[in-house]
């Protein structure tokens, strides 16, 4: 395979087989890198989120009235799917993915809104006097993550969420799992190596304050653009190796990529905080494609890789209306032991799940995280 040039451009062209216009379509959705303020994108960082605009062009290539993501992560797919005014449909196992999904497809009354903004300034006021460390059970699993008054803070944030009732309480804690990362010594969302900082005291509030309010103008921002009449999103837990849902025209999905996250373990803080450690307790066992496999034995991790890749495809299909099509954005994995082909097993997963593969594209494009080039396919498959 050829080498990136140094400038980080392709070192290939993009390749693209079937229907010409969806092909094109699907590379763009594949190259997409402009920043994007629309609806709620943007509101909490989500590892490996798809891009809006690639959402946005293949929504467009592929009409209808409902779409599902049976990997919704952060709810891209399902922002754009309400902005184009379809019924959204996301499942994820991942109970950080279903509450930043939740809040990111909102579509709440203006009064709702207000409500959640001065709850949060409330919270916020006594959250810089609170004077209480978190429970031993938290405490135990974070300690070592925060200075002190940062975990004062915290707590008092935690309690005063806790306390609130009704629809503005799912919003708040949206917007506290937003800054558990920030606010600690993890270097980043996707990276658990410890760099202790200094955050002055106060800050930790402040920042919280800051993201109600970019919370509060995107909600009304997706108020706004989402079409009148668009049922409300439906975001809950499942397999996706097992989704069962009144059938959709669409299937959009961006599924793990192979050896690439262990998506439950990395979100270790906020599934503490959130009162979800019985996640971590559980071992995120029913995780796709997770990079702990890949360390356990490269040659079980793939074999187990293509199983579920079947299994998850089959349910997509299983979900879909005749003529309804599936797409998925899946890059090649870079595990300790080499690249995992991605593209053989999806193809293949498609025709053993019944239908028929209408466009392909593969684009190849660095991952400056590895400080590698990869592969990353996008497959349209039509169910006859
Ligand atoms: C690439 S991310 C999806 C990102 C999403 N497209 C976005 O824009 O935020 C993959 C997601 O798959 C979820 N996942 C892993 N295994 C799963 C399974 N068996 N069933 C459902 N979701 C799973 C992870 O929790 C993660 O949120």
């Amino acid at each position: 395979m050829a080498r990136r040039t140094t400038t980080g451009k392709p070192a290939f062209e993009p390749v693209v087989i079937g229907e010409p216009s969806l092909g094109a379509a699907l590379v763009a959705s594949l190259e997409a890198a402009a920043p994007v303020d629309r609806g709620t994108h943007g509101f909490h960082t989500y590892p490996a989120g798809l891009h809006p605009d690639a959402a946005q062009g293949i929504l467009a290539a592929l009409p209808g009235d409902s779409v599902l993501d049976p990997f919704c992560g952060g709810g891209t797919v399902l922002v754009e799917a309400l902005l184009a005014g379809r019924r959204a449909v996301g499942r994820d196992v991942s109970p950080v993915a279903l509450r930043v999904a939740g809040a990111r497809t909102s579509v709440l009354p203006a009064e709702v809104v207000s409500r959640f903004r001065a709850q949060g300034r409330a919270i916020t006021e006594l959250a810089k006097e609170s004077k209480d460390l978190p429970s031993p059970t938290i405490l135990g699993s974070v300690e070592g993550w925060y200075s002190e008054h940062v975990l004062r803070e915290l707590e008092g944030l935690r309690r005063g969420i806790a306390a609130t009732e009704g629809p503005v309480r799912p919003l708040l804690e949206a917007v506290f799992s937003s800054i558990l990362v920030k606010t600690s010594w993890r270097k980043s969302d996707t990276s658990a190596q410890r760099e202790k900082h200094d955050r002055p005291s106060e800050t930790t509030a402040i920042l919280f304050h800051k993201k109600v309010r970019d919370l509060g103008r995107k909600l009304d921002a997706l108020r706004e653009a989402v079409p009148a009449q668009t049922p409300a999103a439906d975001v809950r837990a499942a397999d996706a190796r097992n989704v069962r849902v009144e059938p959709v025209d669409l299937v959009l999905t961006s599924p793990p990529y192979p050896s690439t996250y262990d998506y439950v373990p990395l979100q270790h803080l906020r599934l503490i905080w959130l009162g979800e450690g019985h996640a971590l307790d559980a071992g995120g066992l029913d995780e796709i494609g997770a990079r702990r496999y890949w360390r356990a034995g490269a040659r079980m991790a793939r074999k187990r890789w293509v199983e579920d890749t079947r299994l998850w495809t089959r349910s997509a299909s299983a979900n879909l209306r005749p003529g309804g099509s599936l797409v998925i954005l899946i890059g090649d994995g870079l595990s300790p032991a080499g690249t995992v082909d991605t593209s053989e097993a999806t193809e293949e997963a498609g025709k053993q799940a019944g239908l028929a593969l209408v466009a392909r594209a593969s684009v190849e494009r660095m991952d400056h995280a590895r400080e590698r080039a990869r592969w990353e396919h996008a497959f349209a498959f039509r169910k006859g």
